[in-house]
């Protein structure tokens, strides 16, 4: 049984997509364009945006640390008709650090973009969708497998994304009375400017394109979670599975030797 409608034909429907300057996010609104949507695109960097192809229908250059930016764009959707079908909140940041060498700024930075603007962005975009009632709507955060459980270099970033992705959970169940489905994208490694910071092996890296189809995919079958590449996700659900005294030793491998 599928947890949301299922979305299958994207023609005509109006996509916010939040972070598509670069990566997933763009690979998505490419991949949207390309099916039919009406893509709306933000990020802060506007000139990258203007490089998308094919081209979206509307670019709006957004830094959703600011509220009040948020609010421009999303006045702007209104004035044009243009309030999102489905909203794609993909923008995040990644400062990897271990928890013996923080860096106090990029770990708020860390939490002003992947959580604290998440409730920004939601909660101005319910506010708009109260005042244009409709019937279906779809909210899709794109989280983290990061998330799952405490990694190594990833005390900002992982806490971050576990926090996204229970802020998921909480708005599919409470949203979905009010006609709003949510799903919650966890992608695996994805070859992006972002763990282009990565020194270490990636197992089972994908495209931003195979990502971009693995989540539309995902939204075509009515998934809540959707996960990917499976053979990497379902060895970190099994790992989530496993007791803390198993777990910790097996973490302990891929920590640095520093005796
Ligand atoms: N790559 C992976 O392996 C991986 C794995 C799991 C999850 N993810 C998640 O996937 C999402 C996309 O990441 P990516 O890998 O595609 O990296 P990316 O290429 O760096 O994309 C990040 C996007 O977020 C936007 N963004 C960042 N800060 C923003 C801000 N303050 N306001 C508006 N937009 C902002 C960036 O645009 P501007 O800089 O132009 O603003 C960019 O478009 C992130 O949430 C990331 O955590 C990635």
């Amino acid at each position: 049984m599928s947890l949301n409608p299922k979305i299958k034909d994207w023609s005509g429907l109006k996509v916010w997509v939040v972070g598509a300057s670069s990566g997933i996010g763009r690979a998505l609104a490419e991949s949207l364009t390309r099916r039919g949507a009406r893509v709306i695109v933000s990020a802060r960097r506007a000139q990258t945006l203007a490089e998308i192809a094919p081209p979206p229908e509307i670019v709006l250059a957004c830094d959703i640390q600011d509220d009040a930016s948020i609010a421009a764009v999303i006045a702007q959707m209104r004035s044009r008709d243009m309030l999102p079908d489905v909203v794609f909140w993909v923008a995040g940041v990644y400062h990897p650090m271990a928890c013996d060498a923080l860096e106090l700024d990029g770990v708020r930075e860390t939490f002003q973009i992947n959580t604290l603007a998440a409730y920004s962005g939601l909660q101005q975009m319910l506010q708009a969708w109260a005042s244009a009632p409709q019937a279906a709507r779809h909210w899709s955060w794109v989280s983290s497998v990061a998330g799952y459980r405490g990694l190594p270099q990833a005390a900002a970033y992982g806490a971050s994304k576990a926090a996204l992705t229970y802020l998921a959970e909480v708005s599919h169940l409470e949203l979905k009375p009010r006609g709003i489905a949510v799903s919650v994208i966890q992608p695996g490694f994805v070859e992006t400017r972002l763990t282009a910071k990565n020194n270490f092996q990636m197992p089972a890296i994908l495209t931003p394109e195979q990502a971009a189809k693995a989540s539309l995919d995902g939204l075509a079958k009515g998934d809540f979670e959707i996960h990917y590449p499976k053979r990497f996700t379902l060895w970190l659900k099994c790992l989530r599975l496993l007791p803390y005294s198993l777990y910790f030793r097996l973490m302990k491998k891929a920590l640095p030797d520093r005796s």
